[in-house]
């Protein structure tokens, strides 16, 4: 049995979920939960910025045992883009076949306003970055069609109609940070087919897939990108926009769940 599997007291959940910049409150939805601090946890990296929990959770939502990641750490943090790595392979160990990631970020559309939802269809790496680099043997050479699970994604927009919510979707771009972009990269981020912007998940969805797991992303919109309508976007707002969006995201998030087949 993994050490992860063995701190669950019995439970086994299918289901892991991260929890992005302020979105920290979806782990207390979760019921009858064992909370470990990751510090606890091998390899388990402790985030470092504010907004950021670093709790592991496992518990039911909507009636199913899940695993609920409070906090990432960043690649920005260290400048390892693998950071994740240890966390990614032991939920693998521990049985979780479904991961959930979500993420603030920054719209690169005007009409995707701040406090919209987006589903990522796909993502572009804009970081130069790649938690594969350094691996060998062929299982790195990791497809990245369909890198977000298509029924995933048509489980998250029934999740969404049945909860009367409006879900955008697009394309993320990962932009390493921790510094934002400048108003000239996010015009160029607009040309090459981005929707949205932001410094998370695109590494931890290589990783997922490079161990097997499904995975489905969601990005809450916390600002218009730098330059949009004259934005300058700062961590502050991203904090603050996530925390007001947060109650629809969980509310998508519990239907989500207990429908998941
Ligand atoms: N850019 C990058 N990351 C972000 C943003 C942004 O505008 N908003 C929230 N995370």
């Amino acid at each position: 049995m993994s050490e992860l599997l063995k701190r669950f007291e019995g439970r086994v959940p299918k289901v892991a979920i991260v929890l992005g910049s302020s979105l920290g409150s979806f782990a207390d939805a979760v019921k009858d939960a064992i909370r470990i601090p990751y510090g606890e946890l091998v390899g388990f990296p402790v985030p470092k910025i504010s907004g950021h929990a670093g709790e592991f959770v496992v518990g039911k939502v909507g009636g199913k045992e899940i695993a609920v990641l409070a906090g990432r750490a960043h690649a920005y943090e260290s400048g390892n883009p693998a950071v994740m790595r240890p966390v990614i392979e032991a939920l693998k160990a521990a049985g979780i076949e479904t991961l959930i990631l979500t993420n603030a970020a920054g719209s690169l559309n005007p009409k995707m306003r701040p406090g919209s939802i987006m589903m990522l269809t796909d993502h572009i790496n804009q970081s130069g970055m790649n938690p594969l680099i350094g691996s060998h043997g062929d299982e790195n050479f990791v497809s990245m069609t369909d890198a977000y699970d298509p029924k995933l994604q048509k489980a998250l927009k029934a999740a969404a109609r049945a909860e009367k919510l409006k879900l955008h979707q697009g394309v993320y771009v990962w932009y390493s940070g921790p510094s934002f972009e400048t108003p000239a990269e996010i015009k160029m981020l607009r040309i090459v087919g981005g929707n949205a912007v932001g410094m998370s998940t695109v590494p931890e969805t290589i990783l997922a897939r490079r161990f097997g797991l499904r995975v489905v992303a969601l990005s809450v919109i916390t600002n218009l990108a730098a330059g949009i309508e004259g934005a300058s976007p700062s961590h502050e707002e991203t904090k603050r926009e996530g925390a007001k969006a947060a109650m629809r995201m969980k509310t998508l998030l519990i239907r989500f769940i207990k429908d998941l087949k």
